[in-house]
């Protein structure tokens, strides 16, 4: 809260209407759940945990703008046929699509991994290469499915975890020129642009950065393809740190960046608050018109009522920049209480804060899985949830970094919540010469991509 002679600046812009219980587990309860979950959080029961930052994806609470939709006539309207012009559901998201977007085609999808798996069959040539600023795995294989070569362009701040440079999720230009040239223009199928690249801490992209690589795609003919699922703190990050954006709307940032794209895919599981969703965007009507029918065929549509779900939020969202401010807020807050204490990612990401785990455990070989054993001794001391997630990207791994990630959820967790979660990462801080590695075991039946099994060393 701030003050002046023109009253109180706001902090929060919502309260609570509908709550669920959290069930306050003991230590002993929580040796148990450990146990019998093969010490992965990843396996824990949800009524056993207190505080979940494994995802800030599909786990928002709903506004009741959303809950008037979801108890309300619209939630049972009609989804998409082979014409998507038809329902009234889709003519509703699609209008709010393109006035905030500005793409004039959309497809509506169940999940961003529909929407890159759709885009990836279309676009993506085998023995193509795409550059990328290390894009999130489910991109990248959907691209190398379809026999795409992915390069990692981002900038080398990228790695650098402790870099205060404001936009480490740009693309490097001479790295992408140079992978222009190695190859051929003709060769490169597309770029595709990470917005708050999840991977090296939800680190944004300019503007700036977003506009070169145009230029330089325009020249040779290549299109640009944005992963646009974080594009609010990507645009909250633009209006703060960019010169020349103080004065735009976070509206208007997001619609020049996706004017600088040729198509997008977007999970709208993230920023646009829903349980299920995920968006196709584009400028070509031969392109709309294949991957309409691609998702018809797949089974790939969205449903009526979660078409008008999405609808809804969007409306939430736009209605105020109270909304994203408070949402990154939240984000900087917790990084900021353990700033100090803990070896992070700087600076404060958009969705999450993101320890460097080879620095907070350095007794801990990487064979010994220091990520979940942090996360275990976490969820011990105080129910909170935390989970490796996604792997490191190639490049990441290639420098030995490790990075274990507390997602926030937009809209989900208060001040208080936060604050348990910096008390616990504090303690397990000073008492980390307490935390010891695991060893993966080996079950009949599990193969090597199912949650694994651990034992304590
Ligand atoms: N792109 C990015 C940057 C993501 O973070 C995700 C998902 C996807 C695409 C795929 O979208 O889940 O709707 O299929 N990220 C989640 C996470 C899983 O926890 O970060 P999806």
């Amino acid at each position: 809260m701030g003050i002046s002679p023109l009253g109180v600046t706001f902090s929060v812009p919502y309260e609570i209407a509908a709550v669920r219980p959290l069930r306050q587990t003991t230590s002993a309860e929580r040796d148990e759940a450990l146990r019998a979950a093969h010490y992965n959080t990843e396996l824990i029961p949800q009524e056993l945990i207190y505080v979940d930052l494994s995802t800030d994806s599909g786990v928002s609470s709903i506004s009741t703008n959303q809950l008037a939709v979801l108890t309300g006539a619209n939630f049972a309207e009609p989804g998409m046929g082979l014409a998507a012009e038809g329902s009234r559901a889709f003519a509703r998201l699609a209008g709010a699509v393109k006035s905030i977007f500005g793409f004039p085609f959309v497809i509506p999808v169940p999940q961003g991994r529909a929407a890159e798996r759709i885009w990836a069959k279309l676009n993506v040539k085998p023995g193509s290469v795409v550059p990328g600023n290390m894009l999130f795995p489910s991109t990248r294989i959907h691209l190398e499915m379809n026999g795409a070569s992915v390069i990692d362009v981002i900038s080398d701040a990228a790695h650098d975890l402790k870099s205060e440079e404001s936009f480490k999720g740009n693309l490097d230009l001479e790295k992408l020129r140079a992978a222009t040239a190695t190859h051929g223009a003709g060769k490169v199928g597309c770029i595709y642009v990470e917005l708050g690249v999840n991977g090296c801490g939800g680190q944004p992209v300019s503007l700036a950065n977003l506009k070169a690589v145009r230029a330089i795609a325009a020249a040779e003919k290549i299109p640009v393809f944005l992963d646009a699922c974080r594009i609010l703190e990507n645009s909250f990050f633009i209006k703060e740190r960019e010169a020349g954006y103080q004065n735009r709307t976070i509206r208007e940032i997001v619609a020049e960046t996706c004017a600088q794209a040729d198509g997008c895919t977007m999970s709208a599981l993230k920023d646009l608050l829903v349980p299920s969703g995920g968006l196709i965007m584009t400028r070509d009507e031969a392109a709309y018109r294949k991957a309409a029918m691609q998702c018809f065929l797949d089974g790939a549509q969205l449903s009526g009522g979660a078409m008008e779900l999405l609808t809804a939020a969007l409306e939430d969202i736009f209605a105020a920049e109270s909304y994203i401010s408070h949402r990154v807020g939240q984000v900087d807050y917790l990084w900021r209480r353990l700033n100090g204490g803990l070896p992070l990612v700087h600076p404060a990401g958009g969705h999450g804060v993101f320890i460097d785990v080879k620095v907070f455990l350095p007794h801990l070989k990487s064979e010994n899985f220091p990520a979940e054993a942090l996360a275990a001794f976490i969820y011990q001391i105080a129910g909170i949830r935390l989970t490796k997630g996604a792997p490191p990207a190639p490049s990441q791994s290639a420098r030995g970094i490790e990075l274990l990630r507390l997602a926030v959820p937009a809209r989900k967790y208060l001040r208080g919540h936060l604050n348990d979660v910096a008390e616990a990462l504090l303690y397990a801080h000073a008492n980390r010469n307490d935390i010891r590695g695991f060893r993966r075991v080996e079950a009949p039946g599990r193969g090597k991509y199912d949650p694994a099994h651990f034992i304590p060393l």
